[in-house]
């Protein structure tokens, strides 16, 4: 079984502003962690488009209500949860397609992006109840003093 390294827990504010903040708490988290700087350019882009899922359709543009974000750092891997509760989604296979968006106006390509940047993307859903997105990024075996050469 893998250590749980760290732990990060926070509830903020559904407003645009946070969405910001949660790419710099990720940042912060995986800072000391072996990730190329593209790696994890990759990995607060996709924190984003599930927080700006959670502001936008889970709450519908609401700015008083909580999205949560829970990062953890394992042996192994890196985990982040991202939960609201919204409207819920109706069709999360739907949902998750390339270019499908509930809105006209939008390019339908969080999940996309989700899921190419990440190593796994699972969606779970209530109609009412809210929504988690709770993505992982498979970490190299750290390089230790003693087998670096
Ligand atoms: N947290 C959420 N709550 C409710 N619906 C969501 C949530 N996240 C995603 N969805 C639904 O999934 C669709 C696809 O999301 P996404 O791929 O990010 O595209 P976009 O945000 O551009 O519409 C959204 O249009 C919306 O209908
Ligand atoms: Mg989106």
């Amino acid at each position: 079984m893998a250590k749980l390294i760290n732990r990060v827990e926070s509830r903020f504010f559904s407003i645009a502003e946070n969405v910001a903040l949660s790419r710099v708490m990720v940042a912060a988290v995986a800072a000391p962690l072996d990730l190329l700087l593209s790696q994890l350019d990759e990995i607060k882009v996709a924190v984003s488009e599930a927080v700006s899922n959670a502001i936008i359709h889970g709450y519908e543009g609401r700015a008083d209500e909580l999205v949560g974000l829970a990062i953890e750092h394992w042996e192994d891997r890196l985990t982040i949860r991202i939960k609201d509760n919204g409207v819920g989604i109706q069709n999360i296979a739907e949902a998750m397609e390339p270019n499908f968006s509930s809105c006209g106006d939008r390019m339908g390509l969080g999940f996309a992006f989700m899921n190419s940047f990440m190593d796994k993307l699972e969606v779970f859903s209530e109609i009412g109840k809210g929504t988690e997105v709770i993505l992982t990024k498979m970490l190299q075996e750290e390089t230790t003093e003693s087998n670096k050469g």
